[in-house]
């Protein structure tokens, strides 16, 4: 049994991280034949991503998806940790599967994600959810088929989760979700620590992948026909950051952008290394969508330097505002948090000052929720969890009437669509996302269904689009 501790999660070695290429061993090979799996996801991309890599082990192994929990033989949690409602989600499906592994001993239950890197996790699974079979971590996602084998052989719960990250692991097979838009992890972990945050416990130190790696994976991902690629970190902009070659992130987006795939996406910024020259790399290729993420979780300088976040107010609308220059027709998302321990009237009014002057195309909008272990967790926090909520409220009135402003200045303009589907209430009615990742609704014919077409905007809702395709 391998526990998770936070101190030495908190550590930083300066050891050189090495690469290993993904096996699978062949006495493992059929240990899932005749055995279904269904993996429930909670979280980011990030978390989707691994549960892709999850899928294609398991399917080395023998087993077939089901698209029925309840009926399948194993169910994997791939679980998030960013919030405590998130945490919530998680044990309530963990006491539903009580339920049903009282009515089926032989289900086997596995757990895994960032809720599995937490002490205070794995202490409740050890004590109060004995019902898990086994779990694994964040660093270790390529040791499941090994772990899952161990507790097979032993019947006995087995705990795998490191503290530190190890290698990084390259060749890792994976079920992509989409046929035409897809996840490419460049870096893992993150060094940045905000005060609030849980992610530099669960996810480790920063990693960034080799560039040739990445590229290796986004050129047969062209070749395969994918028209998206979303390359993927906590803190993209820090690529390279963590390695000795000057190589950085303008460069990787550049190089991307020049293997033609037709729509390259990334995520998430963090404004402090947001450099002039990435914006200018954006600006230059039409295949770097004109649309960026860029979290700025408060307007209050006082805050921010609570938080941890190296930037000013003023020095982030400085940032904004360039990008809103040099990038034409660009749009810009944000994640904000209200309710920081210390956070004042006056202090709120600072951030809807700055959603004013954003004036951004989507925002994600929190309570601030404390973490275990955090550096804010020390931090008074006399505000009552009722001003938080009126708090959100406010500020959900007004970042929703800009969503829907901006939205509406697209009316009558055609826009750049990758369809991705079709939407449940009727076979012809097709969704998709334009370039600045607005989600807008059409007709049309399924065979669309993975291209880019053109759709001219007819009307404008808070949170989408509505058009009419342009033959
Ligand atoms: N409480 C509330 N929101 C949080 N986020 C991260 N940690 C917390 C927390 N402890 C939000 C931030 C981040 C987004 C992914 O989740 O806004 O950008
Ligand atoms: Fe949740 Fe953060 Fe982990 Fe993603 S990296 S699953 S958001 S805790």
């Amino acid at each position: 049994m391998k526990l998770p501790n936070y101190q030495e999660a908190r550590s930083r070695k300066k050891e050189k991280v090495t690469i290993e290429e993904y096996q699978l061993n062949n006495d493992l090979k059929n240990i899932g034949s005749c055995k279904t799996y269904y993996v429930k996801t909670y979280g980011c991309q990030m978390n989707e991503h691994d549960s892709e890599n999850i899928k294609a082990m398991l399917e080395e192994l023998g087993f077939e998806e089901s698209l029925e929990m309840e009926a399948s033989d194993l169910i994997i949690l791939n679980t998030c940790s960013i919030r405590e409602n998130a945490h919530n989600k998680a044990f309530g499906m963990l006491g539903r599967l009580k339920h049903l592994k009282e009515s089926r001993p032989e289900l086997i239950i596995g757990l895994c994600g960032c809720m599995a890197q937490e002490e205070g996790v794995i202490d409740e699974i050890l004590h109060k959810y004995r019902q898990v079979d086994f779990v694994f971590g964040t660093h270790n996602l390529h040791r499941l088929p090994t772990i899952l084998k161990n507790h097979l052989d032993s019947k006995k719960q087995e705990i795998e989760v490191l503290s530190v990250e190890g290698n990084l692991i390259e060749g890792m097979p994976v079920k992509r979700a989409s046929h035409h838009k897809a996840f490419v992890n460049i870096m893992y972990g993150c060094d940045k620590f905000c005060t609030y945050c849980i992610v530099p416990y669960t996810r480790g130190k920063q990693r960034s992948r080799k560039k040739e790696d990445i590229l290796k994976e986004v050129e047969q991902l062209v070749k395969e026909g994918y028209q998206e690629v979303t390359l993927l970190g906590q803190n993209v902009n820090a690529y390279g950051k963590d390695t000795d070659s000057k190589y950085c992130m303008e460069n990787l987006l550049e190089d991307v952008a020049k293997t033609k795939i037709p729509r390259v996406r990334f995520m998430t910024s963090h404004p402090w290394d947001f450099t002039d020259q990435m914006i200018d790399v954006i600006a230059k290729y039409p295949n770097i969508m004109p649309s960026i993420h860029l979290p700025v979780q408060s307007g209050s300088s006082r805050i921010l330097k609570l938080m941890g976040r190296r930037y000013t107010k003023e020095e982030y609308l400085l940032l904004f505002d360039k990008i809103k220059e040099k990038i034409p027709n660009v749009s810009i998302s944000t994640d904000i948090i209200v309710g920081f321990p210390g956070e004042t009237e006056e202090d709120f009014q600072d951030t809807l000052d700055l959603v004013e002057h954003c004036k951004y195309d989507n925002a994600f909008t929190f309570i601030y929720s404390q973490r275990e272990n955090t550096a804010a967790c020390r931090l008074e926090d006399k505000t009552p969890l009722r001003e938080k909520e009126k708090r959100l409220y406010r500020l959900n009135d007004i970042v929703n009437r800009y969503f829907l402003e901006n939205n509406q200045k697209l009316i009558g303009q055609t826009v750049p669509v990758l369809v991705d589907g079709h939407n449940e209430n009727g076979k012809t009615e097709l969704f998709g996302y334009t370039d600045t990742n607005k989600l807008i609704n059409f007709n049309g014919d399924d065979s669309l269904i993975g291209k880019i077409v053109s759709v001219k905007v007819t009307d404008a809702k808070t949170w989408s689009l509505d058009g009419e395709l342009v033959e």
